[in-house]
């Protein structure tokens, strides 16, 4: 039987007090769920206390959407992994493809991220993923074992066996389209496959698939071989819309 991962990646969206409210309906109607399933959302720094109040008393765990490397010092803007540890942060995203093209962070800063959360005992989830024209041009597997070998640089298997991984196709990210089944179970199992290969080891990380996953489409998705689980964007925003996918992931688990 799998045991989902289903986290919300809220992105630059919600304020304290709306976060808050979400966190409320999400709390209270997710009382009566297996416990096998993992639940987690990642709202913006800001609205972490107000999320971590919330969902006290939850099985909800949260955490944040990035993180910086270093433990402190000048570095105006960032927000070290001290921080979010304190404010009860068990997860990161680190790596997602927004932070890559629009914030230009590479891989070896990727890299460092991962090492630097690995120290200060947050989970990691580290999202991958190929861009349109690479998927076109058949670049999409190289593309990914570069993301993974240089995000991965310098890991021990056992440390890298406990990192979330997350599969996003950019241009699956918000567009309404996701990939097809194939796409990603074939994906999938190249990933884990070269991770293996890498570790030289039989490596067992859990693989999300992000990327216009909704209620219409969960159920085909997480039924794939390969998929434990999804990041979800922009449906992870409305209570109404979060809680069918966790439904249709509790169902699956059953
Ligand atoms: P959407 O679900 O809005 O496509 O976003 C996916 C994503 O980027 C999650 O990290």
């Amino acid at each position: 039987m799998k045991k989902f991962f289903i986290a919300g990646n809220w992105k630059m969206n919600t304020t304290p007090k709306s976060a808050m409210e979400l966190c409320l309906l999400l709390k209270n109607s997710t009382k009566e769920l297996g416990a096998e399933l993992d639940i987690l959302v990642c709202p913006p720094f800001t609205n972490i206390q107000a999320v971590a109040m919330a969902l006290e008393g939850s099985r909800i765990k949260y955490g944040a959407q990035n993180c910086y490397f270093a433990e402190k010092g000048a570095f105006t803007g960032e927000i070290s992994l001290e921080m979010l540890k304190e404010l009860g942060c068990t997860y990161v995203i680190i790596g997602h493809s927004e932070r890559r093209k629009i914030f230009n962070e590479d891989n070896e800063l990727i890299n460092k991220k991962i090492i630097s959360s690995l120290s200060a005992g947050i989970n990691q989830i580290f999202c991958i993923g190929e861009t349109l024209e690479e998927r076109q041009n058949g670049k999409t597997v190289e593309v990914l074992k570069e993301q993974i070998s240089v995000g991965l640089k310098g890991i021990s298997p056992e440390q890298a066996k406990t990192i979330v991984i997350a599969y996003e196709p950019v241009w699956a990210i918000g567009t309404g389209i996701a990939a097809s089944p194939e796409q990603i179970q074939d994906t999938h199992i190249e990933i884990k496959k070269y991770i293996s290969q890498l570790f030289d080891d039989e490596m067992k990380n859990l693989i999300l698939y992000g990327g216009s996953l909704d209620p219409s489409n969960a159920k085909s998705i997480l039924e794939l071989r390969g998929v434990d689980g999804g990041l979800i964007g922009g449906a992870s925003l409305k209570a109404d819309s979060f809680l069918s996918i966790i439904r249709i992931a509790s169902e699956l688990q059953k």
